[in-house]
This record gives C-alpha cells, sequence and structure tokens, in this order.
C-alpha cells in the first residue's frame, strides 16, 4: 500500500459501522467497541425509536399521507438528545424536548412503531442527515440497519451481524425479563420476523449488508466474541 493509501486509511479509521437486524446483539457490542476504541457510540435506532414515539405522543400516524404535514412540521421541531448511557444495561440516554424516554422507547409497541416509522421517506432523511451530522468529525462506532450502506457508506470498518430469528428472540426475551418486562416467547418471535421483514423489504435504506462489510455470524459467538473480532480488525489493518 503506497503513503497515499495508508493517510487516507488513517482519517477514516474514525468511523466503525454495525449493521444487522433485531436482536442480534449489535446494542452490546457497539457500546463495547466504542469505548474500547475511545469512540462515541451513535445508536441510529434509538432515534428512529424517538420519533415513533413523538409520533405517538402528537397522535400522528407517520404512514397516513394526510398527515404528511403534521409530520414534517415534528420533524423539524423535533429536539432530540442521545446522552451515553448512565444505566447498566446497553441502552442510551434519549431525551426528547428534556423528557427523558430512554425506557419508554425499548417496550415491544415501539420496536414495532420504529420499524413502521423508518419506510416513511421523510423520516429517513431526516435522521440520516442528523446522523450524518454527528458523524462527521469521526470518532464514532454507528449502530442500524443502513450505517454502511447509507450513513456512512465511506466508513473503513462495516461490519454485518447475524443470527437466526430463534437465537435473536431466546436474547430479546432475556433482556427483556431482565429488564423487569413480562414477555411472551411466541409473540417476540413473531414479532421478529415482521421486524425483519419490514426492515429487510422497505424501498428506501433496507437492511442489507454493504459489498465492504465483514459477516459475523453471532449465533454461536458471546459478545466478548465478537468484539474480539472487531477489535482485531480494526485495529489490526
Ligand atoms: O436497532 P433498533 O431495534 O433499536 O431499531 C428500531 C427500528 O428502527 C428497526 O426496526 C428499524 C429502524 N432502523 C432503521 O430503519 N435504520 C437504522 N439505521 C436503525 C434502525
Amino acid at each position: 500500500m503506497s503513503e497515499q493509501d495508508t493517510t487516507t486509511n488513517a482519517e477514516k479509521l474514525r468511523v466503525v459501522t454495525i449493521d444487522g437486524p433485531s436482536g442480534v446483539g449489535k446494542s452490546t457490542v457497539s457500546r463495547r467497541v466504542a469505548s474500547k476504541l475511545g469512540f462515541t457510540y451513535l445508536d441510529t435506532g434509538a432515534m428512529y425509536r424517538a420519533v415513533a414515539y413523538a409520533c405517538k405522543q402528537a397522535g400522528i400516524n407517520p404512514a397516513n399521507p394526510e398527515q404528511q404535514e403534521a409530520l414534517l412540521i415534528l420533524l423539524k421541531q423535533l429536539d432530540l438528545c442521545l446522552l451515553p448511557s448512565n444505566q447498566k444495561n446497553d441502552n442510551v440516554q434519549v431525551l426528547l424536548q428534556d423528557e427523558d424516554i430512554s425506557t419508554a422507547i425499548r417496550s415491544p409497541e415501539m420496536s414495532m412503531a420504529a420499524s413502521k416509522v423508518s419506510a416513511v421517506p421523510a423520516v429517513r432523511a431526516c435522521l440520516t442527515t442528523m446522523q450524518q451530522e454527528m458523524g462527521k468529525a469521526g470518532g464514532v462506532v454507528a449502530e442500524g440497519r443502513d450505517t454502511g450502506t447509507v450513513v456512512f457508506p465511506d466508513a473503513t470498518w462495516k461490519f454485518y451481524l447475524d443470527a437466526s430469528p430463534e437465537e435473536r428472540c431466546r436474547r430479546r426475551v432475556d433482556q427483556l425479563r431482565n429488564q423487569g418486562q413480562e414477555v411472551d416467547e411466541q409473540e417476540t418471535l413473531a414479532q421478529i420476523i415482521e421486524r425483519d421483514q419490514n426492515d429487510k423489504e422497505r424501498t428506501i435504506a433496507p437492511l442489507v449488508m454493504a459489498q465492504d462489510a465483514l459477516l459475523i455470524d453471532s449465533s454461536s459467538l458471546n459478545a466478548d466474541e465478537v468484539v474480539a473480532r472487531m477489535l482485531e480488525v480494526v485495529l489490526g489493518s
């Protein structure tokens, strides 16, 4: 590799993207990778959840064409703040108009609502711009569905985490129960499959592996092993 190539790589080194379906362990892994690298963890899914929550509060159905005007006003006035977690679990702290909605956006209802709201073009355009702004200085580990394909196509390190729906369901159930929420396993599996379908089949920025991403199947790996694999790639190149 020429000296010039090395310089370019060094500049690009500051963005890592981690995409994949719901419940695959992206949050845990992304937060740990960010912490090890001294990077900021950018949870893009939390932003879609926050918009879904804001729409619900405002009584707006984002998919209803008759409410597009109201949706655009809501997006324009969106006062969203992501702060590093102050809890033991993996979640970032999310403030919407100064209201702490960190816990409220993690319910199964909000998961489904976020998946639906994320198919709305105006929402994607707004949040993609915000995410690019948040990541433009580098030093970011971005987690989501399209961070390697659409938000940061020039990121140097791109990972795609995958695992079977059944394995992801088992993890999600454990996670929600640990948070004290009641969960029905069959319903959770059905929701995971439905969200996969929504996320993979939408027209704009569908969940798809970037061509230059490294696929990691986490079905038989624990979080520490996935983090070690990613750090090996990031620090070893
Ligand atoms: O990662 P998560 O479960 O918190 O994401 C919630 C929903 O948001 C997910 O079902 C799809 C959507 N999403 C998206 O479309 N693009 C992203 N970059 C992140 C999330």
